[in-house]
């Protein structure tokens, strides 16, 4: 079944100039590119993007790196496309993730993972919603 899912190219992968092989490795799998941008968060921004954190230890930190720099944010389709693309970034933390995976490539902590991905039929729905109307 044909399904969307949004994807964020986060401000680590942005700053270590790896947003090109990103994207070659999200066409190389096979998903259509839909809609694409480059985006600064504000703090608020981040906070209610990731709203259903905001009672998680590392609510703070996370919002706060997420609002730190740009980030390129991706409308995706394809067959499967939520848990296609979660599988293509691996485990939250790189450390955790399967070789191969965008997060054990290019994650630097549990928190500066590269990339995030929608992990529900119902949050990729509000998630694309945030960003592309
Ligand atoms: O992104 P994912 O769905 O894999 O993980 P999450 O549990 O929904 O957490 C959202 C984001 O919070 C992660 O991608 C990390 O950037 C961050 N996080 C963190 O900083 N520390 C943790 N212990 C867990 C997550
Ligand atoms: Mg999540």
């Amino acid at each position: 079944m044909s399904e969307k899912t949004l994807a964020i190219i986060k401000p680590d992968a942005v700053k270590k100039r790896v947003i090109g092989r990103i994207i070659q490795r999200i066409e190389d799998e096979g998903f259509n590119i839909l809609g694409l941008k480059m985006v600064k968060l504000s703090l608020e921004e981040a906070k209610q993007f990731y709203s259903v954190h905001k009672e998680k230890p590392f609510f703070n930190g996370l919002t706060e790196f997420m609002s730190s720099g740009p980030v390129v944010v991706m409308l995706l389709e394809g067959e499967n496309a939520i848990k296609h693309w979660r599988e293509v970034m691996g485990a939250t933390n790189p450390a955790e993730a399967r070789p191969g995976t965008l997060r054990r490539e290019f994650g630097f902590s549990i928190e500066r993972n590269a990339v995030h991905g929608s992990d529900s039929s119902q949050t990729a729905q509000t998630e694309i919603k945030f960003f592309f109307n």
